[in-house]
């Protein structure tokens, strides 16, 4: 009942969560993508609905059924993904970048079916936008903004470089480093930097566990 739901501690609060990845055509029938499940990002949108918080969801192509609770977008690519986390994020108060947005596009988008020759086929890439970049530019001091790094090699620096650069609240490390971590898997192993470069460290734990510890992460800097 209401006054239960109003007790929650994200009551009523606007929350954004991206999730899965983005795919960039290549011609009508390709694309470029990546093999994020959104696993990650449909557990946490779950967990902070259940906190009480008011979530829209802005899925990329993925098999995630995800519940009824949530205010679903779906989007396809990263232009897209940008389009619709710039309009939704001024009414928002946390903001989850969990989705493994591509970084690159195809330059031109083939209006036919490219078809196959006995030559290589070269494709030119372009920058997509950095979404968790711009919205880092964009945050108002009460808006708090959580990013995702995904490493394999000298993790935590590029961990804590990409929280000062994208001018975030908290970054959370996924290593492809520890076994059971990682896109498709059920489980996850991560590691949290706060503002101030405080670092915990997580045990490996279902997917469900680790959204409830980001929660945990957010709820002790909700203002
Ligand atoms: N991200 C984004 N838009 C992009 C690329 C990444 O919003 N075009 C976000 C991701 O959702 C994630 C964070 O930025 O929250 C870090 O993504 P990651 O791929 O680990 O880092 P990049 O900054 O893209 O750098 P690189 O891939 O070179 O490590
Ligand atoms: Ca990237």
């Amino acid at each position: 009942d209401n006054s239960v739901k109003k007790s929650l501690p994200l009551f009523g609060k606007k929350v954004m969560v991206t999730a899965g990845p983005t795919y960039e055509a290549i011609d009508p029938v390709r694309f470029i993508g990546n093999h994020s499940s959104g696993k990650m990002g449909f557990a946490l949108a779950d967990e902070l609905a259940k906190l009480g918080a008011d979530v829209t969801l802005i899925a990329g192509p993925t098999a995630q059924k995800g519940s009824q609770t949530l205010k679903r977008i779906d989007v396809v690519s990263a232009q897209e993904m940008f389009e619709a986390c710039t309009a939704a994020f001024e009414e928002t108060v946390i903001t989850v970048m969990c989705a493994a947005v591509a970084d690159y596009r195809p330059k031109q988008v083939a209006t036919q079916k490219i078809k196959k020759h006995d030559s290589g086929l070269f494709l030119e890439l372009e920058k997509t936008t950095d979404i968790l970049a711009y919205l880092g530019k964009a945050k108002k001091p009460q808006q708090i903004l959580v990013g995702f790094a995904l490493e394999t090699n000298d993790e935590e620096n590029y961990a804590k470089g990409k929280l000062e650069k994208k001018n975030l609240d908290l970054v959370v490390l996924n290593s492809l480093n520890d076994k059971g971590a990682g896109f498709k898997s059920d489980t996850n192993k991560i590691t949290i930097f706060n503002k101030a470069l405080e670092r915990t460290v997580f045990e490996m734990k279902s997917k469900t566990d680790v959204a409830k510890d980001i929660c945990t992460a957010i709820l002790k800097i909700v203002k």
